[in-house]
């Protein structure tokens, strides 16, 4: 397992975090407390010791989990990055924000506290960074982060505090910000964890054209779960399938080691639900695939992902 500082700070990822949203409940269906735990636990016992949640997921179930899961693990060996919700971006509610996260979190200190997204109210970036920053400086927050920023956006808030990671949504099926925010990362050095990178398990080849998703289940309204999209996607997971068999690996391990070994991304934060899933998805740590492979479906991806419609976002169509 190799292992990245993110930007100019010194904490430490390994090349894949656990994403916690799936065992918060909500959006996705069907979390089991006792199997969000084991699989958790059975993430950083494979050296996957970063772990990604946020309020959001279940309303603080998904930070409580991760609090239960966390214990008679030494804190010190592990990261955890949590998130300032989008509403909460006021200079009065960072604090409180924050403080509730540590309280549900059970811990000192956060180690990466992303904004979730930007605000929709048009809240100043300058006191919302203002705010991260001393609590960074008082070592409640360990490096601050930004997710679904686009380019500009990000320098905007740089003028106020440093950036030392980003959390886009990327996939092979869903690369909007490759020429943004991803290639600002790559030329200013901030590291980049991307999230849904198996596009919510459409790049593990599960599904078939004609699945259908329940009204209960989040994706149901996702704009890459809509037709035609959905079917193309699944088309396009079609063509993987020759590599995935020429490196003996599925296809989750296929898409995750290409986002892997993509330049701008420092470590993908991919979501389970069970053990078994979180056992699948590590051994995308354990090969390497060729330059010749990678250029071929790289540009697959491009070609698909590049020609889809400017939705809103991956949630909404
Ligand atoms: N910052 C943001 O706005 C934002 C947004 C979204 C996510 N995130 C973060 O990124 C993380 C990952 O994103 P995500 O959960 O949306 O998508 P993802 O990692 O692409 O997909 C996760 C889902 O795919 C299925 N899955 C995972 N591994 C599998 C395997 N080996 N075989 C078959 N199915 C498998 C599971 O769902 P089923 O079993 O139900 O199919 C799982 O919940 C989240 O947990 C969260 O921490 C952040």
């Amino acid at each position: 397992m190799k292992n990245y500082t993110l930007g100019k700070s010194s904490v430490m990822i390994p090349e894949q975090v656990f994403g916690c949203w799936a065992i918060g409940g909500t959006y996705f269906t069907g979390a089991e407390d006792e199997k969000s735990i084991a699989s958790i636990r059975a993430a950083i016992d494979h050296g996957i010791y970063a772990l990604d949640t946020a309020p959001a997921y279940g309303n603080g179930h998904s930070e409580n989990l991760v609090r239960e899961a966390l214990k008679g693990y030494d804190r010190d060996k592990i990261t955890i990055s949590t998130k300032l919700p989008t509403h909460l971006l006021a200079r009065p509610d960072v604090r409180p924000s924050c403080e509730q996260s540590l309280r549900d979190l059970g811990q000192d200190y956060i180690d990466i506290y992303f904004i979730h997204w930007p605000s929709r109210k048009n809240d100043p970036i300058a006191d919302t960074m203002d705010e991260l920053m001393k609590l960074k400086s008082e070592g409640k927050i360990r490096c601050i982060g930004l997710s679904n920023f686009s380019r500009a956006q990000i320098i905007e808030a740089e003028q106020y505090g440093e950036i030392d990671v980003l959390q886009p949504c990327w996939s092979l099926v869903w690369r909007y910000q490759d020429n943004d925010s991803l290639a600002y990362a790559e030329e200013k050095g901030i590291g980049v964890m991307p999230y849904s990178p198996l596009a919510q398990g459409i790049l593990t080849g599960k599904f078939s054209r004609d699945t259908v998703f329940s009204p209960e289940d989040g994706r149901s309204h996702a704009a890459i779960f809509q037709q035609p999209y959905f079917g193309q996607a699944v088309d396009f997971v079609d063509r993987l399938r020759p590599y995935a068999e020429k490196y003996g690996v599925t296809l989750a391990q296929l898409s995750l080691r290409m986002c892997m070994q993509e330049s701008f991304i420092t470590a993908p934060i991919v979501g389970a639900k069970r053990p078994e899933q979180v056992e699948d998805n590590v051994k995308a740590c354990d090969f390497e695939i060729s330059a010749e492979d990678f250029a071929e479906i790289d540009q697959m991806s491009k070609d698909f992902a590049y020609a889809l419609p400017q939705f809103q976002n991956f949630f909404r169509a």
